[in-house]
């Protein structure tokens, strides 16, 4: 003890000085660890309306200390008409009352800081709800309000009104809808009721200071932050260029470049000034996620601006299903090279806005996903529900609600909308899953939940929950924490991950990326030893925990992957 206390002042002493990083990054408690992100709506309803609330939530935190996540992040519980729902903010310091209370806000967080849990919020900067009293005070160009949007004069060609632009919004058609009252044409990079901020004003962004500051003070530990690329669009308003052969209809964001309307530079000096709240604030480091679907370079720009974990989401686009073993290589070795020293990776297997990672991969290569986060190093981003590997539930037209969905209509909606995975989370086998009393829940439940459950998961040894809970505590083991880690492809089919560090056992996750089982020598092509023991096995292997490996001669079955290790350290 007075030993510890000894260090600890010895550490504090050189932190003084500025010589050694040891006390901040053991501040950074979020590295090495696994984040959960929880969408509220589908988590745990309380009352029985149907719909997942703060108090739903509070009541299953212990099942977050249970599969050993460090942190979790809370999607929008904000005031909301729930056009998005929850992404399209009325009141950024309120709590809607289908969720509760900012008293069961507070209940949440000291339960969850009693049990060693973090707590992080979804910050949206980049847009409001149209309901929002800024923007009604924007229409009506009552100041300070009336520059706080992205309004813009119409273009008149031919004698009739036509927008600005041909900019489209990432839900479908044309990024800009005619306000009658203010004769001018109001931005939103996603709906209609979801209008642009203008980061370009000053005492905006001063309010926007003000949301993390509230937030902060209520005990937040940090923030994901919402869509940071869509912050800050070119003034010019020029056109955007239209990319050839999307086999896309005309009115789908991904048919233009968006130049103009995403990454563009000023973003990360807004970034920079956020970053500054964060560090004023007393108490343990606080932290940003930042969603980017950007360039591996834009994204590691963050880094530099105050982000600590800029996502990284090349498991959820660039890599799927048809992907070989040389592809991950080819996608995770240069990431690992562009992140800056001392800062830390990291691995999102999921998230609200895409299909589920078992339906991406197959049910078969659910966990397969997890592994690699587990064992690469820096952080785990997993999606409420993977752990358990959930799917896609299909939704039918008329049971379609997500505004990207309903906007590309009943031929296309199938593939934008995000319904399917935000279905409500399977606890077991009873009504409505166990998630609410209601027999009728706000998404219909995926009928699967009958034998894919968690209180089925913890009766059964070999399930995606058991394997999780494994990977979750093998991110606190020194080799994955501090070793070096090196990717090979063995057979042009077998996916090897090495992680070691002298005087430890080596880690190694192997992946078969064929459907057929496969022979292979990992002793010789590895350099691992002869003997290795099974830590964790991809459910639907057959391979048991515990089970001893002659490296140099393992058959992987297709679609498996396990995790080997020395059984002695
Ligand atoms: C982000 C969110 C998504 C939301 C959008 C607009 O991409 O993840 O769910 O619809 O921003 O706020
Ligand atoms: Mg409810
Ligand atoms: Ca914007």
């Amino acid at each position: 003890m007075l030993m510890l206390r000894f260090l600890t002042f010895l550490f504090i002493g050189i932190g003084i000085f500025g010589t050694i990083t040891a006390v901040e990054i053991s501040e950074e408690w979020w590295r090495d660890s696994f984040i959960y992100h929880l969408y509220p709506r589908s988590f745990k309803d309380s009352d029985g309306d149907g719909i997942g609330d703060l108090n739903g939530i509070t009541s299953k935190l212990e099942y977050l200390v249970d599969i050993k996540v460090s942190a979790v992040w809370i999607g929008p519980f904000y005031k909301s008409p729930m056009i998005d729902f929850g992404y399209d903010i009325t009141n950024f310091t309120g709590v809607d009352p289908i969720f509760g209370t900012l008293d069961d806000f507070k209940k949440l967080t000291s339960k969850a800081k009693s049990l060693g849990l973090k707590v992080m919020l979804d910050f949206v900067p980049n847009h409001s709800s149209d309901q929002h009293h800024w923007f009604q005070k924007s229409i009506k160009r009552i100041k300070p309000y009336d520059n706080y949007y992205v309004w813009a004069d119409a273009k008149i060609i031919n004698g009739t009104r036509q927008p600005p632009n041909n900019w489209l919004s990432l839900f479908q058609g044309t990024a800009w809808t005619w306000n009658d009252e203010r004769k001018q044409y109001y931005l939103h990079q996603f709906a209609a009721a979801q209008p642009d901020f203008n980061f370009r004003d000053e005492s905006l962004n001063e309010e926007m200071k003000d949301v993390l500051r509230f937030w902060l003070n209520t005990g937040v530990d940090g923030f994901r932050i919402d869509t940071i690329p869509s912050l800050i669009e070119d003034t010019r308003l020029l056109d955007e260029p239209r990319l050839p052969n999307t086999g896309l209809p005309d009115t789908d964001s991904d048919t233009l470049r968006h130049i103009y309307t995403y990454d563009q530079d000023e973003t990360y000096d807004v970034l920079k000034s956020w970053r500054e709240v964060l560090d004023d604030s007393p108490g343990p480091k606080k932290i940003f996620l930042t969603e980017a679907y950007s360039s591996l370079a834009d994204v590691m720009k963050y880094y530099d601006y105050g982000s600590n974990i800029p996502m990284n989401f090349m498991f959820l686009g660039e890599l799927n299903n048809r992907s070989t073993a040389y592809d991950f290589k080819r996608k995770i070795d240069p990431y690992l090279n562009a992140i800056p020293d001392g800062q830390s990776a990291n691995w999102v297997v999921g998230n609200h806005d895409r299909f589920r990672v078992a339906t991406r991969f197959g049910p078969k290569r659910a966990d397969q996903l997890t592994m690699l986060a587990a064992v690469l190093p820096g952080v785990g981003v997993i999606y409420n529900g993977d752990e358990l590997g959930m799917e896609n539930r299909v939704m039918t037209w008329e049971e379609t609600v997500d505004p990207p969905g309903c906007n590309a209509g009943p031929l296309r909606y199938k593939t934008t909308s995000r319904d399917p995975m935000r279905t409500p989370f399977q606890w077991d086998n009873s009504t409505s899953a166990g998630f609410s009393i209601n027999n009728k829940t706000w998404l219909p439940v995926h009928p699967n939940y009958k034998t894919i459950n968690l209180a089925a998961q913890k009766l059964t040894a070999a399930s995606h929950y058991n394997v999780f809970r494994r990977l979750a505590a093998l991110k606190k083991n020194p080799v994955i924490s501090k070793g070096t880690t090196k990717l090979v492809v063995i057979n042009d089919i077998i996916l090897g991950v090495i992680r070691r560090l002298p005087g430890k056992s080596p880690i190694v996750l192997l992946i078969n990326f064929s459907d057929g089982s496969t022979h292979f020598d990992a002793a010789f092509s590895l350099n691992i030893p002869d003997k290795m023991s099974v830590y964790a096995a991809s459910v639907g292997s057959h391979i048991k925990v515990g089970a001893t490996f002659d490296t140099n001669r393992i058959e992987l079955p297709g679609a498996a992957s396990v995790i080997l290790k020395l059984k002695s350290r």
